[in-house]
């Protein structure tokens, strides 16, 4: 008798959970008006500790994610953000981002670059100080310029200014948005309003891509925008090869007009250890007891159990999905 070679079962046609985004917090000190309806909405009871994490990320790695990205709430708001990048890079991902409301990082910008962050972004919705005030519910734009400029002088790999963009509010300054950004060496990126959780709210002040396009159309060039090959959703458009920003460009996030569920390699993780393998829906499982008992194994277990909950790309329409409308985009950081 031959030995029968053995065969590999067949693989599903389908990706692999290969980047995450962390919820490190659910916390928030700021109100944006597409998000959450004041600064006093529930709040998870219970979150991991730095030990925990450190688990947790273990197991996301052994399970496959080599990209991550650290959100909120408003991640700089956790006592112990420093510490949390240093532990993640103590594994080998490749690729390790922040995504922040910027309050906070004046103070903190130089200390995440040191501790291994490589890309950050940062949101910034309005250069009005009153305008800033209303979108954000008491937000200072001070502070957050301030915590822009220590950003750019901190030297990161890439930084990148994330706009979301309402009608009536802050969409007649695209163009001054993107000069800003510019300016600083970031990539400005415009994000149509989804209509998650509070988002849906604004559902008739949503600015279609085309419009935002059309907006700034004479300082881009006239080719349709593209993706980044491994970097999610948002496509990019250059700037004017002929003009004095050539080599500078502009992204759109369009999840209300483009669904864009097809190759979604993203899972997310919230604070208290859920695993949620869509934004659009409140599907998941917990690997909270797991991450707890300091199991990484276990943990890649479980991500593998909550990624066979994952909607079909080819069929989902994401973020304009009815489930959409139930999910906090507070509680798992976008
Ligand atoms: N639609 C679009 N973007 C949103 N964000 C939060 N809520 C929404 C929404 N309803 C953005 C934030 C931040 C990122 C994490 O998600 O502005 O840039």
């Amino acid at each position: 008798m031959y030995a029968l070679p053995i065969l590999k079962p067949h693989r599903a046609p389908r990706v692999d959970p290969r980047s995450a985004r962390v919820s490190l917090t659910d916390l928030c000190d700021l109100a944006c008006i597409y998000c959450r309806p004041h600064k006093r909405d529930g709040y998870l009871e219970r979150r991991l500790g730095l030990e925990a994490w450190r688990s947790m990320l273990r197991g996301l790695f052994e399970a496959g994610v080599r990209r991550l990205r650290v959100t909120g709430g408003e991640p700089l708001l956790h006592p112990q953000v420093v510490a949390f990048v240093r532990a993640v890079r103590e594994i080998p991902f490749e690729d390790v981002a922040l995504t922040t409301n910027a309050t906070r990082l004046e103070a903190l910008a130089a200390p995440l670059r040191d501790a291994g962050l490589m890309r950050l972004n940062v949101s910034v919705d309005t250069l009005d100080p009153a305008r800033f005030f209303r979108m954000t519910r008491g937000g200072r734009l001070a502070a957050v310029l301030r915590g822009v400029d220590a950003a750019t002088r901190a030297g990161f790999d890439e930084l990148k200014l994330n706009v979301v963009v309402v009608r009536g509010e802050n969409d007649h300054e695209l163009e001054d948005l993107v000069r800003f950004a510019w300016d600083r060496g970031m990539i400005p990126r415009f994000l149509e309003v989804m209509p998650i959780g509070e988002g849906q709210n604004l559902r008739d002040r949503v600015v279609p891509y085309g419009e935002m396009r059309a907006r700034i159309a004479h300082l881009l060039e006239e080719a349709p925008p593209v993706k980044d090959p491994d970097r999610g959703p948002a496509k990019y458009t250059p700037a004017r090869a002929d003009g004095p920003d050539a080599g500078k460009r502009v992204g759109f996030i369009t999840g209300t007009s483009d669904t864009f569920c097809g190759g979604c390699d993203r899972l997310r993780v919230a604070s208290d250890g859920h695993l949620r393998p869509c934004l659009a829906t409140n599907d998941g499982l917990s690997a909270r007891h797991e991450a707890e008992h300091e199991d990484s194994a276990a943990v890649a277990e479980r991500v593998h159990e909550a990624w066979k909950q994952k909607p079909d790309g080819d069929t989902w329409k994401g973020c304009t999905e009815a489930t959409a409308r139930d999910v906090s985009i507070r509680k798992i950081g976008g």
